[in-house]
């Protein structure tokens, strides 16, 4: 894989938000022109995507009648035929609309939260007809600008509640259908309900059918709250709930910057891309990212390809780091493999450690070499090794 060139069995995937991104922000109204889906559909595969994302509302546009419905979507499976792409995931945009103000399962209206169901579950059926297994769910404008506005108990039974019944649905209806959360800690709402990774994986405990239910980590959102990408990652694989991934950039605690794959914090996309391909993760490598204002489509696609070479380059140099007989030895020195050998050995009690003595004289000055193992990582990182 020394030309980077991905192919679809990396399994890389886009949604169609990232690319038809218009640009509209705070500041700046929309920068490049509507993006056809079914162009984006060939641009992917031909840059090396194996599958294609969507909200409902990028594909089908709002209010669209039936009978335009039916056309836009023969037009779209008539792309992913001829190229061979997939839908791994799909979502639903309950964030866009003006009703959607105070959220959607959980905003203070009533009638709102059975609208937005509604839509979710219209939306469960054509992701089931298309073959995608994630169905992701991305609280988006669910949260508070004042606690005052908000009663945060309720909002977790109604998201609860939300939760239960559609995975009611999708068992009723015998999908292979599983959610994934996406947390964020704020953006586009002051504080924004189950703001990390923790968070989550602590909600989806309170499920009725918490086996359905895991997360779709997003490397920018853990790092808008400081947290490190990588540690959260790693917890969810722990507990069995990375059903998704949402890769891209960001630099620091900020606004959601959605930058490309591997731009902002290198090193962090260096050891998550480590754990990733060591973890048996096999589902989509997703790029949820938006290509800056400053390009043009060409830039676009600059951007897309930049995504997946960075990835490909991360894993080479990541399996190199491990492969390399140094880093063997300073894992090692570091004592790195001890931590899997449980504290306690087969048989042992709490009596036999009690009867055990630490010479702290000894042990207070050992020092663990981390840096050491640190500095050769970025040696393979810098490309120096
Ligand atoms: C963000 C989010 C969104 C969601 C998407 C899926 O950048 O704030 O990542 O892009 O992933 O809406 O529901
Ligand atoms: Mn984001
Ligand atoms: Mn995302």
């Amino acid at each position: 894989m020394t030309d980077h060139q991905p192919t679809p069995e990396d399994r890389f995937s886009f949604g169609l938000w990232t690319v038809g991104w218009r640009g509209v922000n705070t500041f700046g109204e929309a920068i490049r022109p509507p993006l056809d889906a079914v162009d984006a559909v060939h641009r992917l595969a031909d840059l090396g995507a194996y599958g294609v994302t969507f909200h409902d509302d990028d594909l089908i546009p709002p209010g669209s009648p039936p009978a335009d419905r039916d056309g836009i979507l023969k037009r779209f499976r008539a792309a992913l035929d001829a190229t061979g792409m997939v839908v791994p995931m799909v979502t639903t945009n309950l964030f866009s609309h003006p009703v959607f103000r105070d959220g959607g399962f959980t905003s203070n209206r009533r009638d709102v939260r059975r609208y937005a169901l509604r839509k979710v579950i219209r939306n469960i059926d054509l992701a089931a007809e298309l073959g995608a297994r994630t169905y992701v769910c991305w609280g988006g404008q669910d949260g508070a600008e004042t606690e005052a506005g908000k009663d945060d108990r309720a909002a977790l039974d109604r998201l609860r509640e939300a939760f239960d019944i559609l995975c009611g649905y999708v068992r009723d209806q015998g999908y292979d259908l599983r959610f994934a959360i996406e947390p964020k800690p704020n953006e586009p709402r002051g504080d924004v309900l189950l703001p990390t990774v923790g968070h989550a994986l602590a909600f989806i405990t309170e499920l009725a059918h918490p086996d359905m239910v895991g997360v779709n980590p997003e490397v920018g959102h853990e790092q808008m709250a400081g947290l490190n990408f990588t540690h959260a990652l790693a917890q969810a694989l722990w507990h069995g709930k990375l059903f998704h991934i949402d890769l891209n950039g960001q630099r620091g605690v900020k606004y959601d910057q959605d930058l490309r794959f591997g731009a902002g914090d290198l090193k962090e996309a260096f050891f998550l891309v480590d754990l990733l391909e060591r973890s048996g993760y096999d589902g989509p490598r997703h790029f949820d990212f938006k290509p800056p204002r400053t390009e043009d489509m060409d830039g676009v696609w600059a951007s897309v390809a930049g995504c997946m070479r960075n990835y490909l380059i991360l894993k080479e140099k990541a399996a190199a780091f491990r492969a390399d007989p140094e880093v063997a030895a300073a894992l090692e020195a570091s004592h790195v493999g001890e931590l899997d050998r449980p504290t306690l050995g087969p048989g042992e009690s709490v009596t036999d450690l009690l009867s055990e003595e630490l010479d702290l004289d000894a042990a207070g000055p050992r020092g663990y070499h981390f840096e050491r193992l640190d500095q050769l990582a970025l040696d393979h990182l810098l490309g120096v090794r």
